[in-house]
């Protein structure tokens, strides 16, 4: 009983004081992410950016990142007809300031089509991103160190951001 009561008291509060800490740790950050448009293969022909963007959140206030070689490539957004069919002749926007490195502010919720022209989107330099409107930021609560209320106070905190850290908060499941 002792036992018991000492594991419900401290270990489940010191791994939510972690994953807490980690949320807030990670939320400026999530809140204006620069994403190197495909990663450390930058902006280059033969990449599936496609793939480079699965699974990845876009949210407003981030920017894209592109790296590549300013001889070369460009940087447009495009339509989504255009994208589609690598049509570069009217872009709805020419990023392009000539160094070879552009940053996009993806400041419109809405999906980005953005290839490069010169017929590098052909060779797969394309890629489309969708912006979400960042999700409420979780209530700020004052979190003492062992306090037997912080449990409570850091399920509240978790609760919204539940989605955002669901393989932590499995794993929390299980070990409760
Ligand atoms: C890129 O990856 C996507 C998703 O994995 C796939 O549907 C698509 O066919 C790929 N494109 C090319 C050009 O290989
Ligand atoms: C994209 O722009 C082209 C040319 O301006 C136009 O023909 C096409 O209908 C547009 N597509 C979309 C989805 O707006
Ligand atoms: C985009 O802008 C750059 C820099 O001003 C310019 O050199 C380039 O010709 C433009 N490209 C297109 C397709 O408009
Ligand atoms: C987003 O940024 C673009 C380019 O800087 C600007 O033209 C546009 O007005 C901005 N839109 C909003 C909603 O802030």
């Amino acid at each position: 009983m002792e036992d018991r009561m000492k594991k419900r008291v401290f270990s489940p509060p010191i791994l939510l004081l972690f994953l807490a800490f980690s949320f807030l740790l990670m939320l400026p950050e999530a809140s204006a992410t620069k994403w190197t448009v495909g990663n450390s293969q930058f902006w280059n022909p033969n990449i599936n950016y496609t793939e480079w963007a699965k699974g990845k959140h876009f949210y407003l206030g981030d920017w894209l990142y592109f790296v590549y070689d300013r001889n070369q490539a460009n940087v447009l957004e495009v339509n989504q007809t255009d994208y589609e069919t690598c049509n570069s002749d009217h872009p709805l926007q020419n990023w392009t300031r000539g160094a070879g490195r552009d940053v996009v502010p993806l400041n419109v919720t809405k999906i980005y089509y953005i290839i490069s022209g010169k017929g590098f989107c052909f060779s797969g330099m394309k890629v489309a991103v969708h912006v979400e409107k960042l999700p409420p930021p979780p209530k700020a609560a004052p979190v003492k160190a062992g306090a037997p209320t912080l449990f409570s106070t850091s399920h509240i905190l978790l609760t919204p951001v539940v989605f955002a850290i669901g393989a932590a908060w499995d794993a929390f499941i299980h070990f409760w």
